[in-house]
């Protein structure tokens, strides 16, 4: 085999070799940019508070993740905004210290049970876990259905007037 042919077999082996690199490459970064964030918005698993700062009784609204933390027999949970009902926004309501849907009449008490209304069933939840930063994950890509009516209801009265007004 004369000089110029073992240099271009050479080459042509180098030129392979670093096309198939870049083949490789490739692939992998597509797979990477294809991989689900582990932490990402709505639909994943949304980063929000400390634990410490979901209060005992009441809620505090996480919008990122479209639900409200609050505690149920000392347990933090994560309450779906989404009526159980159509799908409105459902508010919580400071005064009643419940969750009144404005749609069609819907009412839930603080820790998600159905109380009136057209919704079939309680407030439906997000599963929640501590990350290793210490924060509270809100995993917005999975739902847990509420209780039926009636079902382990809690007997919690009302705190005062209901936020939506008789008649609408
Ligand atoms: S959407 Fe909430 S009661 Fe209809």
């Amino acid at each position: 085999m004369s000089y110029n042919m073992k240099r271009r077999a050479f080459v042509t082996r180098v030129g392979q070799f670093g096309a198939g690199l870049v083949a490789i490459a490739g692939g992998l970064t597509s797979w990477d940019l294809l991989q689900p964030l582990p932490t990402s918005g709505f639909g994943g698993k949304v980063r929000s508070i400390p634990p410490g700062a979901v209060p005992d009784e009441g809620v505090i609204e996480v919008p990122a993740a479209r639900s409200y933390l609050g505690k149920v027999d000392g347990e933090i949970v994560a309450f779906s905004e989404k009526c159980t009902h159509l799908g409105c926004r459902v508010p919580y309501c400071e005064s009643s210290s419940q969750f009144e849907c404005p749609c069609h009449g819907s009412a839930f008490n603080r820790v998600g049970d159905y109380l009136t209304g057209p919704a079939p069933r309680g407030m439906d939840q997000h599963p929640v876990e501590v990350g290793d930063d210490g924060l509270l994950y809100i995993d917005t890509g999975s739902k847990i259905l509420g209780p039926a009516p009636g079902e382990n209801l809690h007997d919690i009265a009302p705190t005062g007037p209901s936020c939506v007004a008789e008649g609408e």
